[in-house]
């Protein structure tokens, strides 16, 4: 029934909408945004009465195929609706993301159906998930004709005993019926039934094997596939078909930048398709059922999915949870209702191994009420819910954004007897599997420290992985003169709103790969690979496969080759020698799929010291400036710096107070408080030792008595190249670590591209450096920056031992002397215009390259909610020495 309808809002003029689709992406009214807070007064079950109202009509024929039964269904309308038919009510919907069906007698020609779609409703009081707000039908409406003598409903578990290596299929008909597996020779009546089937090949994430079956009666045929597989608690471990899972997982919404929730098949798909290429398993429905044609993908693809229901009351915190309607009854049967239609829906897909009761909805018997339901309607699925971490009535112990500490306390709590004095609830929640059902807040620069919650997620049998929060930036486009442009929160007028937390994701609202994801994929890869000197590591992540679909790749400068590795069993290690032909400065090892996908890499480096230049004379002091003696000119390009740099421009992490230290400023406040945005420099000395010329530099915060001194010693090397000797000390007691220890220059001439030797082909940061690679790279002058919505810092290239930054005017040459490595970013605006600018497309860069040379960086942590910066990843005030060997060419 999709296509054009006709519309009216709020009893206005009528004209027409595409459905699926939402109105107010449509031209009618705006989008809103909000986090936790609800954009209505507290007040249930009453709706506010800024209420807009669409009214849709529909006049249609119906095929004869119709006239003997059918039924409307809708898979989505947000957020209630009265449905009318040649003007009899058929029905009204409450939830948003789920199923509503209505028996529909049709006639032949000229049937009028009506909705009419309130915004808000008692109901909004249960979706009160952290999204934009975004009314309208937005999912399929679709008519089934439904034949006397058809079925209604068809339950089928498909098990597999992993002991016998057997399945069993567990069917439940409206209708006595037939069942036919044509692959397993299965064909038989069955309406309340178990038929054993012999003899299967599981499903898995890994091996995603379905079996086509139908069920028929004398008129109407469903299909269905079945994957034969089991999911079980075994002593606080998480098993699907006997063998440990671990969830390498996301969370995903339904986003289209310019669609919103209305997402097609091809879209999930290719979503799906890039979660594989990165190595993800999992994915937990946040927070709600997807469209329905999602679940076959997963099926069919491979992926865990842990289907929650729509539900979140998260807005009662503001109040303390007064009047929360999970602990009241009279919401009790419209959380059952929710949780049925869920249930109802999916029951069928093999991918779907967990139920979710929702999302951040507090404390109450009727969470408990649906667990219960959900329990003994299908006891083959396993029931999440994170907000109670009581856990009494879920099979998983489940926390979002636990810190690395906590994580590992959860892993070891089961390793040891439990307190004498332990609760049977106590004991139930220690009997479970724990899963972050949320960690590692993608949004903007990071996530950090995800290696830290993979080591450990590896390490503790009971700890079954985590879910990403979360895939996709919300982010929403908007046209205007001709420029399109990403919006957040805040962007249409809303004055309740929560700005740009909503664009957190892996990937952009246009799919783009964060650097996230990237990193993200190494973690999550199912094959790691170590290099040492003389042998190679090989271990098999995968809880399903062996490695014998894989080909082991190496490589070096000048020789490749493929290496014989025996074909490790899951979660095993194997070992082979490094091939003696694999010599020189970096080997790389990498295994490869049939389908050229690299499901995982390593590298060995033996990089040799870089020769330290002769000086010639001594530089010429015509090309410092008189004043501050910052470098003016080199090889006829007009440069100017380096000058020492502890700033970045904030990221989305650096604005918010990590919840490791929830009494401290965030970092940007901090590093503003300290000054360090704003370095005020001084030249202490100029003069001449040992054949180079000395410049010392004083850098300090306005009002501040704690500084950077920075002693730079120039030698010439050539007419067009600069040797420089730097040490930067710190002086003072200094109150706040880093964000960098950098020497800027700014470039005459626009970025036009970065050539560098190290670590690539993307950015990294301390935290964050994982899925690149050593080796020799190029960058467009767009690639060179992140186009976060919100700016930040961002683009830069860690482990550099040589880079050529070039510009419209020329180039810069930089060559790190001796061991060292440097992080080079190359930027077409200073830090202090990008910290300044709210959104990407504002950003107007003044034709300069900003070039950052940085000795050490802070890490990126994921403070936005979760954890900060880790210890280790920090930057207090250190001393720093680098030699750089600096030419330049104008063109
Ligand atoms: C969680 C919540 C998510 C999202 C996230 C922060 O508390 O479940 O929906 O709001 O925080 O981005």
């Amino acid at each position: 029934m999709n296509g054009t309808w006709e519309f009216r809002l709020d009893q206005g003029e009528w004209t027409t909408i595409p459905v699926p689709s939402h109105w107010v992406l449509e031209g009618h009214g705006k989008p809103a945004y909000t986090n936790v807070r609800y954009p209505f007064a507290i007040d249930p079950p009453h709706p506010p009465d800024e209420n807009p109202i669409g009214d849709y009509r529909l006049t249609f024929d119906a095929a004869d195929a119709f006239l003997d039964g059918a039924v409307l269904r809708f898979d989505g309308i947000e957020s209630a609706a009265e449905i009318r038919l040649n003007g009899q009510l058929l029905g009204t919907t409450r939830g948003s993301r789920l199923t509503h069906e209505f028996a529909a007698d049709l006639r032949a020609t000229g049937n009028v159906l009506e909705v009419r779609v309130a915004q808000f409703s008692d109901a909004s009081y249960l979706e009160d998930q952290d999204m934009w707000w975004l009314p309208g039908i937005f999912r399929d409406v679709d008519l089934v004709a439904t034949p006397a003598g058809g079925l209604r409903d068809v339950f089928a578990v498909a098990d597999f005993d992993p002991g016998a290596r057997t399945g069993t299929v567990t069917i439940r008909t409206s209708a006595p019926a037939r069942l036919r597996i044509p692959e397993l020779g299965v064909d038989r009546d069955v309406h309340d039934s178990v038929v054993p089937v012999g003899t299967v090949d599981p499903w898995s994430a890994e091996t995603p094997r379905l079996y086509a079956a139908t069920v028929s009666t004398d008129v109407e045929e469903i299909s269905l596939r079945l994957g034969f597989r089991r999911v079980e608690v075994r002593d606080s471990v998480l098993t699907l078909n006997g063998n440990p899972i671990q969830f390498r997982g996301v969370n995903r919404h339904e986003h289209h930048p310019e669609r919103g929730r209305v997402v097609s098949l091809a879209d999930a798909r290719a979503e799906l398709e890039l979660m594989k290429r990165h190595h993800v398993n999992a994915v937990r429905t946040s927070h709600y059922p997807p469209a329905p044609g999602f679940l076959d993908l997963t099926d069919e693809l491979g992926f865990y999915v842990i289907l929650e229901c729509d539900l979140e009351t998260h807005g009662f915190v503001e109040v303390g949870w007064r009047g929360n309607p999970s602990d009241d009854p009279a919401w009790q049967g419209a959380y059952l209702d929710r949780m049925q239609r869920t249930v109802h829906r999916d029951k069928n897909h093999a991918s779907v191994v967990i139920w979710s009761l929702g999302n951040e909805s507090g404390t109450g018997t009727n969470l408990e009420a649906m667990a219960a339901w959900t329990r003994a309607f299908d006891p083959s699925r396993l029931i999440h819910y994170e907000h109670d971490w009581a856990s009494t009535y879920v099979d998983l112990y489940s926390r979002m954004y636990a810190s690395h500490e906590e994580v590992k306390q959860i892993g070891e709590e089961v390793l040891t007897p439990p307190p004498f004095d332990a609760t049977p609830a106590e004991l139930h929640r220690r009997a479970l599997p724990f899963i972050q059902c949320e960690y590692a807040h993608a949004m903007g620069n990071g996530p950090g420290g995800l290696e830290e919650y993979q080591d450990l997620f590896d390490r503790y049998p009971r700890l079954a992985g985590g879910f990403i929060w979360e895939w996709v930036e919300h982010g929403l486009a908007v046209t205007t003169d001709g420029r399109r442009e990403i919006r957040y929160g805040g962007d249409f007028g809303e004055d309740v709103h929560d700005g740009n937390f909503v664009t957190d994701g892996l990937v952009s609202a246009d799919r783009e790969v964060r650097p996230g994801l990237t990193a993200l994929a190494h973690w999550y890869a199912p094959v790691r690979i170590e290099v040492t000197g003389s042998t190679i590591r090989i271990r098999n992540r995968y809880d399903h496969r062996d490695l014998g679909h894989v080909t082991f790749r190496w490589r070096t400068e000048s020789a490749d080759g493929v290496l014989d590795v025996p074909p490790a069993a899951p979660g095993r290690t194997v070992e082979v020698p490094l091939p003696p032909r694999a010599s020189g400065p970096l080997v790389t090892v990498e295994a490869v799929a049939d389908d050229e996908h690299v499901l995982g890499s390593g590298q060995l480096t033996r990089f040799a010291p870089t020769a330290r230049p002769a000086p010639t004379t001594l530089p010429d002091r015509a090309a410092f400036d008189p004043a501050s003696m910052r470098l003016r000119t080199l090889g006829g390009l007009a440069l100017d710096g380096p000058m020492v740099s502890l700033w970045r421009a904030p990221t989305d992490n650096d604005r918010y107070p990590g919840w490791d230290e929830p009494d401290l400023p965030p970092y940007a406040e901090r590093w503003t408080e300290a000054g360090i945005d704003r370095l005020r420099t001084r030249l202490v000395s100029a003069d001449e030792v040992d054949g180079a010329l000395r410049t010392v530099h004083r850098s300090a915060p306005p009002g501040r008595d704690f500084a950077v001194d920075s002693e730079f010693r120039w030698h010439q090397v050539s007419p067009d190249a600069l040797l420089l000797d730097v040490v930067v000390t710190p002086r003072g007691p200094w109150p706040v670590e880093w964000a960098r220890l950098g020497l800027d220059l700014v470039v005459p001439g626009a970025p036009a591209g970065l050539d560098w030797s190290g670590l690539g082909p993307g950015p990294a940061y301390p935290d964050l450096a994982a899925g690149v690679r050593y080796g020799s790279w190029h960058a467009e002058a767009a690639e060179l920056s992140t186009p976060y919505v919100r700016p930040q810092e961002s683009g830069a290239r860690r482990g550099v031992r040589s880079a050529v930054v070039t510009t419209s005017a020329g180039q810069l040459r930089v060559t790190v002397v001796g061991e060292d490595e440097i992080a080079v970013t190359v930027s077409p605006w200073s830090r202090a215009l990008i910290a300044s600018t709210l959104h990407h497309h504002e950003l107007v860069a003044d034709g300069r390259t900003y070039v950052s040379l940085d000795l050490a960086q802070s890490g990126v942590g994921t403070a936005a909610c979760g954890p900060g910066v880790l210890q280790r990843y920090r930057l207090p005030a250190r001393l720093a020495r680098v030699s750089l060997l600096l030419e330049a060419s104008a063109v």
